[in-house]
This record gives structure tokens, sequence and C-alpha cells, in this order.
């Protein structure tokens, strides 16, 4: 019998509300350390925390973007099999995206952002992206396709896209890693008169963020880590919104990993249906705060969590605020 005969083909949507108890065990677990000086150790309990949760979610899932190779990973490897059905060799087959914590750093030094992020899709709904970098535009939903372009220039796109909005450049607002590399995008926005938001680390927030009013942000630029640009194509394929990536390689190994995992073209730009696509959920939960997403606040006995989920079938994005009661329930 093949593996995916007899097994639920579609995924059920409570499944996203069983993916933001994923992401809140591992932000919850973060938690502890922000601030501390340690993102090891904070990336440590998110991970054991995200791994622990996944066994109780209803699937047979693999994980393709995960916390590395097998050998260099002990939980959550790409390749791994989790969910409640991982041993069973039943349920529906899911690819499964995860960051338990996207910026270690930001959790060390307490700054904004930080967060737990899973998602999911249907077998081959991801781009198996090698851990190099990837060059990245982003904008959010209500504009024609391909308004903007990973090949035009700063400039351009900003005109673009300030015409699309009926508002001029000076009212944008382009969000982008605050890196050397990225000096030149830096010095392009400024002189076409855009507003910068320059964030330390954390670009899952700077693409996803595109599509979330409340943020400020309207596109995202630059390089950031491959990975992590999976996972925002697959928050952006919930809200809409526009996406490209190309992978980056700085050395030849990057290029020989990629081949081996099905990139056949290396200079390949990718559309966001190609970084993501089917039926996917998306869920994060803040560590620290920020314009989106609230960090998790202490109280007397336990916690709030405040996450973020979504579904690209139905379009809804639900916010959701949880109490934790650490009596009845410890982490
Ligand atoms: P960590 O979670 O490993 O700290 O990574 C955070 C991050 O800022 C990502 O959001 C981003 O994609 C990548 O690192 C950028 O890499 P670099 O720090 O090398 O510019």
């Amino acid at each position: 019998m093949s593996e995916t005969e007899n097994r639920p083909r579609n995924v059920d949507r409570n499944l996203a509300l069983e993916l933001v108890r994923v992401t809140e065990a591992a932000a919850l677990a973060a938690s502890s350390w922000v601030g501390k000086g340690d993102k090891n150790a904070a990336d440590g309990a998110a991970v054991e925390a995200m791994r622990r949760a996944f066994d109780s979610v209803a699937i047979h899932g693999t994980v393709v973007i995960g916390e590395g190779e097998m050998d260099e990973a002990p939980m959550l490897y790409i390749g791994e099999k989790v969910g409640l059905y991982a041993r069973s060799g039943t349920g529906m087959l899911a690819d499964i995206a995860v960051d338990p914590l996207e910026g270690t750093t930001l959790t060390a030094k307490g700054g904004p952002n930080a967060m737990a992020v899973v998602a999911l899709a249907n077998r081959g709904g991801f781009l198996h992206a090698p851990d190099c970098y990837m060059d990245k535009i982003a904008i959010g939903p209500g504009y024609p396709q391909g308004i903007v372009d990973l090949d035009r220039s700063p400039g351009d796109n900003l005109a673009a896209l300030a015409k699309a909005k009926g508002v001029s450049i000076g009212e944008l607002t382009v969000c982008a890693l605050d890196r050397d590399r990225h000096k030149d995008i830096i010095k392009a926005c400024r002189a076409a008169g855009a507003r910068l938001m320059l964030i330390p680390d954390g670009d899952v927030f700077g693409v996803v963020a595109c599509a979330q009013p409340e943020t400020g942000v309207d596109m995202y630029l630059g390089w950031g880590g491959a990975p992590e640009g999976v996972l925002a194509a697959a928050a952006l394929r919930c809200t809409g919104g526009q996406m490209q990536g190309r992978l980056i390689f700085e050395e030849e190994a990057q290029v020989v990993r990629a081949k081996e995992m099905g990139i056949d073209d290396p200079k390949k730009k990718y559309e966001m249906d190609d970084l993501a696509s089917g039926d996917v959920m998306f869920a994060a939960t803040g560590v620290t705060t920020g314009p989106m997403l609230r960090g998790v606040r202490l109280i007397p006995g336990g916690a709030i969590t405040h996450s973020i989920v979504m579904r690209s079938k139905s379009g809804t994005v639900r916010y959701v605020e949880a109490h934790h009661n650490f009596q009845v329930k410890p982490i």
C-alpha cells in the first residue's frame, strides 16, 4: 500500500488551534530566558517545548524546515517525523516548517519581535530551503500582481507601490534588517524619500508585517535566512500579499547541499507559491513584544500569551490571547 493510501488528505481546520498550542509552549519556555544573555539556552528551551507539544497534534508530520540536519540537531531536525500519528503511520501527512525561537539574540537581549513560529502544509507544500540567505521582497495584499519585483531597484518598487496605494513615497515604510550588507538598499530607500524600520533581527516579522496594517510596514526588502523566508511566505499566503525570494549562495558547499535538497536552478527567483503552496496554516506566539504581537507576560500563578494564527483556505486571521494557569497546567 502506498504511503498516502487510506489517509485523510484534507487539513482539519481545528489543526490551526493545535498549532497555536505548539507555538505557545515554545514561547512560554523561551520567555524564562528573556534578557538573560544566553541565546542558546533560550533556543534550547523553545525547541524542547515545541517538540514535546507536537506529540499531541493530530498529524503525521515531517519537518522540512527545522533546526538543522539530523546530525547537528537533536530535535526538530529536517526529516524528523512529528505528531500524534508519527509512529503509527496513520493520520494526515503534513509538511512542517518550524522556527521554535525566531530571534534568539532578540530574546537574549530582551529586544522586540522574538517569536515562536510554525507553519503546516500538505505534503510538498513548502520549498525545502537550505540554510543560506534569501534575498526577499514583500508587500501586503490588495495590489495588482507583479507591481514590485526583486529585480527592480528599491526606488522603482517604492514608486510603483506608492502609485498603487495612491500615496507619496514619503508615506511608505520599508522594513529591513539593520545590516551592513543592506547599505545600498537603505541608501536607495532614503534617496527615494521612504521611511525605514531597521530591525536588529527577526525578518519573519518584517515580511509578515507587510500584511498587518497595525505594524505600519508597507514593504520588506533585503537578505535574511532562507528558512525564515519560507515561514514568512506561508503567512503571506494566508493573508494575501506578494513575495519573491532568491537564494544566495556564499560557498560552493551550499550549492551542493541545495542540489541535494532538490534545488536545480540556484539562481531561480521564487514566487510566493513556489515557497508555500496548497492549504497552509501559520501560527506564531510572541516571546518579546513588538508591533504585531505582545510578548509573554507573567501574572500571578501563570502567564498570558499573544498569538496570531491563520489559514490560507479560509483567509481568516485570528489573534489569540491565552491565559495560562501554571497550577493546573505547569509548563
Ligand atoms: P536567530 O533566531 O537565529 O537569532 O535569527 C534571527 C534572524 O534575524 C532571522 O530573522 C533572519 O532571517 C536572520 O537571523 C538573518 O541573519 P543574519 O543575522 O546573519 O543577518
